[in-house]
């Protein structure tokens, strides 16, 4: 269903062509989100008022994508700050301890998470009286800064791509997954306005489909032609030529650049090195986690086994078989060839590179 009456929120900025999307926003006191379970059939919002209910929109994938749940998280915050000060203005600080704790856990593979709940725990630290004003003002910062390191990125990575490639993308990257314009995709996004593309194909994504439901809508939503391939394609696609680069984005890339991301991007990643495409992944410095040396050290989310044994509510699978589903896999720095952050690309990611590059 291409929908035509989607608004133009506030955040977007008209002079960046392709960004007319926003899955989260502030709105009325509240956060407001695209309901992403229901894309493409529905477009739908939904309107959180409690921390609780954020956790959940979280959990279920009503908000997915590492910045996306950053930033949701943030919000979630001055909801939960506001709560707890109305509640008890003399103790609102150690009322908060668990709601963050809660927050935090929401899911545990996607670093943005953590980093946007410990940074709005550092300023609600140093903050006395009505905390409404500064903790949202946090938030809306963290928010903004999301969608310009987009555009920075979406311009850094369309500039290593030649004119006239095609490329491979897997899960959403997009506007959906991050505050705005996206990561991977928003160099989908940026390469496509500067004329660089000549195709893009996205991996449907197996359980969850994010590629086909939510990469294919957006781009539609934009005018840009896409080509959803079932994720076992890929091999195929690139023995035949039809991409130079696979773009991707992370959950969370440790200190010696292996890279967590969406289930069946390492495969892609092993593909993409035997036919001698390159491989890249777009990530705001807010992914980069370098408390976690490597990927070895990355916790691997398990989800229900129900998401694997059915399709579309209906049951594919036998009764009486058993699911395995990691939503992550780990794809090793050597098979990367170029990390792309706001802060600048680091090509042939090493441990000290990535360290040169947190420190700049
Ligand atoms: O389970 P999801 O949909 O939250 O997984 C999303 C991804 O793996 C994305 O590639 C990643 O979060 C980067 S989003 C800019």
């Amino acid at each position: 269903m291409h929908i035509t009456a989607m608004p133009t929120p506030a955040t977007v900025a008209p002079s960046i062509p392709y960004d007319r999307i926003r899955a989260v926003e502030w709105l009325d006191g509240s956060i407001r989100l695209i309901d992403q379970r229901l894309l493409p059939g529905k477009f739908e919002h939904l309107t959180l008022h409690t921390l609780a209910e954020a956790v959940h929109a979280i959990r279920d994938m009503a908000v997915r994508g590492a910045p996306a749940i950053g930033i949701t998280a943030a919000y979630a915050v001055v909801l939960a700050a506001r709560a707890r000060y109305t509640e008890n203005p003399g103790n609102w600080q150690a009322a908060l301890v668990p709601d963050l704790h809660m927050l935090a856990e929401a899911r545990p593979t996607a670093v943005n998470l953590r980093w946007a709940v410990e940074r709005m725990r550092a300023l609600s630290a140093q903050l006395s009286g009505d905390p409404l004003p500064a903790l949202l003002a946090e938030a809306q910062r963290i928010h903004a800064e999301d969608i310009a390191a987009n555009h920075r990125m979406g311009e850094l990575g369309a500039a290593l791509i030649e004119p006239g490639s095609g490329v491979l993308t897997h899960c959403n990257t997009g506007a959906l997954a991050t505050g705005g314009y996206g990561t991977a995709l928003g160099v989908v996004r940026a390469a496509y306005a500067a004329q660089r593309l000549n195709a893009v194909y996205a991996d449907e994504t197996r359980p969850w489909l994010q590629g086909a439901r939510l990469t294919a809508w957006e781009l539609v939503q934009e005018g840009i032609p896409v080509t959803v391939i079932a994720d076992s394609a890929g091999a195929q696609l690139m023995r035949e030529n039809r991409v130079r680069w696979v773009i991707v984005g992370a959950d969370r890339i440790a200190a010696n650049g292996d890279t967590a991301n969406k289930i069946g991007t390492y495969n892609t990643a092993i593909a993409a090195r035997h036919h001698g495409v390159r491989f890249m992944v777009v990530a705001p410095i807010s992914t980069v986690d370098m408390a976690t040396p490597d990927g070895a050290h990355i916790p691997i989310e398990q989800r229900a086994e129900s998401e694997v044994l059915n399709f579309a509510g209906q049951r594919t699978a036998p009764e009486g078989a058993r699911a395995w589903n990691p939503a992550f896999d780990v794809t090793p720095a050597d098979l990367i060839d170029a990390i792309v952050t706001e802060r600048g690309v680091v090509l042939s990611p090493t441990r000290e590179k990535l360290a040169a590059l947190m420190r700049a």
